[in-house]
């Protein structure tokens, strides 16, 4: 079983698949930390973001057991993960090892921006988690104000738009919904009931394939 979760950043997919993967005892796999690994690699080296052998080099060594969130949640190595991420030799590196991952038993829930469409085209289940720019802005600053950190809502909001438009615009794996994904827009929905509307599509699928 292959639950596929896309979208935008800062929508709440992250939060959703790690419900989901523990309410239904999935492995998860957020991959967009593969991909600030790779930049943050490159970063740590000193290397350039664009030199497409080094970097497919460095997405190659990317351990899926040590991708740890809290040492990749930096903007800056979140801006950095999205401009290798138009790199296509990058991008083959890192859709194999999360493909690998995909297949782990008893099934697997892999978040990102183009699980449903090149990833995983097969997966039975595929969600599509977005909402407003404004919301997803309001969001982040509420995080890190919430943190006790110091923000700037027009400045993220930017930033939000930014970082859509380079997922959203590149050639290889634009982030979209595949065809056959259930929309879910979170703009005016509260986690909880998030989680719900994804449960009962899931649910659904899980039944019909238990028959
Ligand atoms: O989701 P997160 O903000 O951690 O992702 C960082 C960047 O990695 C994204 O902006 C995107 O450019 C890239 N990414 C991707 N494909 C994925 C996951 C992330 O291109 N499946």
């Amino acid at each position: 079983m292959i639950i596929a979760i896309d979208g935008p950043a800062a929508a709440g997919k992250g939060t959703l698949s790690r419900m989901i993967a523990e309410t239904y005892g999935f492995h998860h796999l957020d991959t967009g930390l593969t991909y600030r690994a790779t930049a943050k690699a490159l970063l740590d080296a000193g290397l350039p973001l664009d030199d497409e052998k080094v970097a497919e080099k460095m997405a190659r060594e990317v351990e899926l057991a040590g991708l740890d969130r809290d040492v990749l949640s930096s903007h800056a190595i979140g801006e950095a993960a999205s401009r290798i991420a138009v790199i296509p030799a990058v991008r083959s590196a890192l859709v194999e090892a999360q493909r690998a991952f995909s297949l782990r038993e008893p099934g697997t829930v892999l978040d990102g921006r183009d699980i449903g469409t090149v990833v995983c085209p097969d997966a039975p289940v595929k969600l599509y988690v977005t909402a407003s720019p404004e919301v997803r802005a309001r969001r982040r600053y509420d995080e890190i104000v919430g943190k006790g950190g110091v923000a700037d809502y027009h400045r993220i909001f930017d930033e939000v738009k930014m970082r859509d438009g380079r997922d959203m615009g590149r050639a290889d794996s634009p982030l979209r919904p595949a065809d056959d994904a259930h929309l879910l827009d979170t703009s005016e929905m509260s986690i909880e009931a998030a989680f719900q509307a994804a449960k009962t599509i899931i649910d659904a699928v899980l039944t019909r394939q238990i028959k």
